[in-house]
């Protein structure tokens, strides 16, 4: 189901930037819907073989913490950005435990990734792309392809649309206030990811749907082709 919508629709980077540092530390409260989906994630991306892993939109680095501490091997290198200086200090504060082979910076708001080619194994993002204009997630995809190692897995979570008759009022409610005003909304709307990576660069290692207190989540999983 893929939506084109107007551009004006989506946060600009100055909007995103200002509405996440204000939110802060309350992103983390979003747990109670994102959780299931992003253990879903977890469960399929191997991390416990990653060696380098690239983080897109942070956010109070709570994932970070939790694959550092968790899942990949004790001298994996961790890197991730963010356009809010808040979510960025809030990141390093909490990585701190692993300053030797993580690092967290801010970014310009633009999608092209400050890396160079083939430098990771793993290129991770959740709930970001619900909030990014289409022409953005093409160029932030095919920064992702360049600076995965061949093989290597590109590990989203996003919010999407639901199929039971709650979960599709919720999605429906959601979407008429997004269009209405999607700064209410942290500028997050249900989109379908495997419209976005359909290109032949991608091979679909799992896909699929969590749908928690009403709001469905898409996990998907795919490899660098
Ligand atoms: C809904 S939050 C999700 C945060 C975190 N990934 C999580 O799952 O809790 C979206 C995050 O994306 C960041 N963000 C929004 N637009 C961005 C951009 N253009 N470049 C980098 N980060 C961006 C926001 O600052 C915010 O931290």
């Amino acid at each position: 189901m893929s939506v084109r919508e107007p551009s004006d629709r989506y946060l600009s980077p100055a909007e995103a930037k200002r509405f996440y540092d204000r939110l802060g530390s309350a992103q983390d409260w979003q747990g109670f819907f994102e959780n299931p989906a992003i253990n879903e994630m977890i469960g399929h991306a191997a991390f416990d073989s990653a060696h380098s892993v690239f983080e897109f939109g942070c956010g109070t680095g709570t994932l970070a913490a939790r694959l550092l501490q968790h899942h990949l091997p004790a001298d994996a290198r961790y890197a991730g950005v963010d356009i809010s200086s808040t979510m960025v200090s809030l990141a390093q504060e909490r990585l701190k435990p692993w300053s030797e082979h993580a690092r967290v910076s801010q970014s310009d708001g633009l999608p092209r990734i400050q890396e160079p080619d083939r430098s990771f194994d793993r290129f991770v993002s959740t709930y970001v792309f619900d909030l990014l204009a289409l022409d953005f997630l093409d160029q932030l995809l095919s920064e992702a392809h360049r600076v995965l190692v061949p093989g290597g897995k590109i590990c989203l979570v996003s919010m999407t649309f639901g199929a039971s008759p709650f979960s599709r009022a919720v999605c429906w409610g959601w979407q008429r206030l997004w269009r209405f005003r999607p700064g209410i909304l942290g500028g997050c709307h249900p989109i379908e990811l495997s419209d976005y990576l359909r290109s032949e660069g991608w091979k679909p290692d799992h896909q699929t749907k969590v749908t928690n207190w009403g709001i469905t989540s898409e996990v998907f999983v795919a490899s660098a082709g």
